[in-house]
């Protein structure tokens, strides 16, 4: 029997273990391919430590929720079964949900940027009517996918873009960047409050990686200053680093055009994900937008989940 090496997750509160298991064998309709690279992002950790709504139900399973792939046919793909494990040097797969990704593409580029860009990819292109020249405040801009969702917002055509943080130098990078308009998120309410009304009021879309109170504090000072109240206020719930859960006036939302909407596995229709995945891989690998992979190999997948990311890279698996 062939086997190959693979990153067990074989208890919830542990790291994965690198295991050797036997090598998996495709079905009718289904391909066996080679893992390159795989990111591992909250999501990823957050599976294999069982708090994921994706966490798989039975244990042993492989950790890792994508990967960047080699086809039999020599060609790269991306691919994300979420709960079923990528982290194994073959891995099978349905080869209609494989995204196709250009030759010469880094794999460990985009196995890093992937997660944190379709984050706001998905949510501008199918769950709000987004359009070119919309304004979009992204709260909670200074992690990877805030950082990247920025630049998503601009090039899929946003107007004004206003990035919201609590780290100062990330905001004056995404300020180098370009963005519009910076708010720094401080313990300081009263002052967070005013800077978020001041930049933010009129925003057509929030692009949210925070919820929890901060999440409720800047609800208030937006709709608080808004002036065009029947104006569409669409706020999009995508990553929890406040919080899970949040008070709500329904003042709040009798008072204003306001819509709350969620975006992430679930929400979204997995062909709709596929359509949009392959234009996101083409504008990753043309250089657009970039999260710094910080590789480690298979045999270290233990110090790599020990490893804590900083600010601009995301830690990467090479197999
Ligand atoms: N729904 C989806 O499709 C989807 C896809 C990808 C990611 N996500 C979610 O998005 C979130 C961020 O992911 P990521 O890849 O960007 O992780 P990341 O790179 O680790 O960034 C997380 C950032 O959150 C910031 N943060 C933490 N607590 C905060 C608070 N109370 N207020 C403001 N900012 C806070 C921190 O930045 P500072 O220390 O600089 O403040 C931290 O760097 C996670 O919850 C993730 O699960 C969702």
């Amino acid at each position: 029997m062939s086997m190959i090496n693979a990153a067990l997750v074989e208890s919830f509160d542990e790291p994965p273990h690198v295991r050797t298991i036997p090598a998996p064998e495709a079905a009718v309709g289904q391909e066996v391919v080679d893992v390159l690279a795989v990111g591992v992002h909250p999501a990823t950790r957050g599976i294999a430590a069982g708090k994921h709504y994706t966490s798989p139900k039975n244990l042993p399973v492989p950790a890792g929720a994508d990967a960047v792939v080699r086809r039999a046919d020599g060609s790269l793909a991306f691919v994300m079964p979420m709960g079923a494990g990528t982290l194994a040097e073959r891995i099978v797969i349905d080869p209609a949900t494989a995204i196709p990704v250009p030759d010469g593409t880094d794999p460990a580029v985009l196995a890093a940027t992937m997660n944190p860009a379709l984050s706001s990819w998905t949510a501008l292109r199918t769950r709000v009517p987004f359009e070119a020249g919309d304004s979009v405040l992204v709260h909670g801009a200074t992690g990877n996918a805030g950082s990247t969702a920025v630049k998503v917002a601009r090039h899929l055509g946003a107007g004004r873009v206003i990035a919201a943080g609590r780290n100062r130098s990330r905001l004056d990078d995404l300020q180098a960047e370009g963005v519009d308009a910076v708010v720094r998120l401080t313990p300081d309410e009263e002052a967070t409050a005013a800077a978020l009304a001041e930049a933010a009021a009129e925003v057509d879309v929030v692009l949210d990686y925070v919820w929890g109170p901060p999440t409720e504090l800047a609800m208030r000072a937006v709709l608080g200053a808004r002036t065009q109240h029947t104006r569409v206020l669409d706020w999009v719930q995508i990553g929890g680093m406040g919080g899970d859960a949040l008070t709500l006036s329904g003042h709040a939302l009798r008072s204003n055009a306001f819509r709350i909407l969620g975006s992430g596995f679930g929400s979204v229709e997995m062909d709709v994900m596929q359509r949009e995945f392959t234009e996101l891989v083409a504008a990753i690998a043309a250089g657009g937008m970039i999260v710094r992979p910080r590789p480690f190999s298979l045999a270290d997948v233990e110090k790599a989940w020990a490893h804590q990311d900083a600010p601009g890279e995301r830690t990467v698996i090479l197999l």
